[in-house]
């Protein structure tokens, strides 16, 4: 297969984690026999400084052109702690999942073994614990009419009928493929969104026979996912539950360090990390880049080059097993690696494989 791939390094450790993203993927291909090339191509905060705008029109040409984007992150605290900042890097972000049309966004939710003692939670209620959540993600507040003056502020819930059927179907399609137990998540006691997304789940389950279907309030939802995690299998829900329901989700593992993330819709689909840019620990080498090359695993499989996916997660498992580590999930006494590292650890071990 031919790949060509945007590559969106970012800010903070964005740049160090994308180039392990980068080798990994590259070596995969070497031993597949794929062809990939690369677009580099800039966004966020630093895009800004060099071109006013965090997601430029010539990015957005280069995503439009490739066939997957590689995201790392962005966001830079000059702007953080500046409310008055005309332009954010985090509307990069956003700009990128609307002009893409990336209405849905996959997150995983999935534990290591080896890490269950790093959950919050306690090991029985997470070990093995797999849930995704579909988060919808070009609709709702994020990008309903908003307005603001010093006394009155809104923003708007809007949903329509299509945006709703068209991510109810890919968390069917997801469920199919894994245990048949969709749970749709959402506020229809008291939003009027709420009951339309209610309404039309509704309409669409028994055209899905062979999924159970269940209708969950978001609070009582936020609030199983931490008692019992693993009643979960599908979860689908609305941009904003989305947002919030997914740090939720990514804590519970104990390692957002380690989950990846796909964005797809209606043009080029997007692999990203679901943690941030860390900006303290830009140029240090100590950033994970574990959940960036799981975001090469997923955007593999998203081309249904199953193999080349599950080479990359052994290869993770194996850097886990043998504690070739960052410092954050490193076991006391272990030997230091940094990003560079564990990524050349990675490339090395696909290469032998
Ligand atoms: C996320 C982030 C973004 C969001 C921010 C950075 C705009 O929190 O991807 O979850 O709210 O969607
Ligand atoms: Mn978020």
């Amino acid at each position: 297969m031919e790949l060509k791939v945007a590559v969106l390094a970012g800010d903070g450790i964005g740049p160090e984690i994308s180039a392990v993203g980068v080798d990994v993927m590259t070596a995969v291909c070497e031993k597949f026999g794929h062809k990939v090339s690369y677009e580099y191509a800039i966004c966020g905060a630093h895009a800004i400084d060099e071109v006013g705008d965090p997601f430029p029109e010539d990015t957005f040409n280069k995503c439009m052109a490739a066939d997957a984007v590689l995201f790392s992150a962005v966001g830079d605290p000059k702007f953080d702690n500046n409310p008055s900042a005309k332009v954010r890097p985090e509307q990069g972000l956003l700009a990128m999942r609307k002009k893409l049309g990336l209405f849905a966004n996959i997150r995983p939710v999935q534990t290591f073994d080896c890490l269950v003692h790093k959950s919050p939670l306690k090991d029985e209620l997470v070990k093995g614990a797999d849930f995704i959540c579909i988060r919808e993600l070009t609709g709702g507040m994020y990008f309903g009419e908003k307005y603001q003056d010093d006394n009155k502020a809104y923003d708007t819930n809007a949903y329509t009928r299509p945006e709703i059927e068209r991510i109810l179907k890919v968390a069917y399609d997801y469920a199919r493929k894994r245990n048949k137990h969709l749970t749709v998540v959402d506020k229809a006691n008291v939003l009027a969104s709420s009951r339309l997304w209610r309404k039309v789940a509704q309409e669409m389950a028994p055209n899905y026979p062979d999924v159970t279907t269940d209708f969950m309030y978001v609070d009582n939802a936020a609030m199983r996912m931490i008692q019992e995690p693993k009643f979960f299998d599908v979860m689908v829900t609305e941009n904003t539950f989305g947002d919030i329901l997914t740090d939720e989700g990514s804590c519970i593992t104990g390692s957002m360090g380690l989950l990846p993330s796909a964005s797809t819709g209606e043009h080029t689909p997007v692999f990203e990390p679901i943690h941030g840019s860390w900006p303290q620990a830009k140029g240090l080498n100590i950033a994970n880049p574990l959940a960036q090359v799981l975001s090469v695993a997923m955007l593999f499989e998203y081309f249904d080059l199953k193999k080349e996916g599950e080479l990359i997660r052994k290869a993770v498992d194996a850097s886990l097993d043998q504690n070739v580590r960052t410092p954050e999930i490193q076991v006391a006494g272990g030997a230091k690696y940094g990003t560079k590292e564990v990524g050349a650890w990675l490339v090395d071990w696909i290469k032998k494989a």
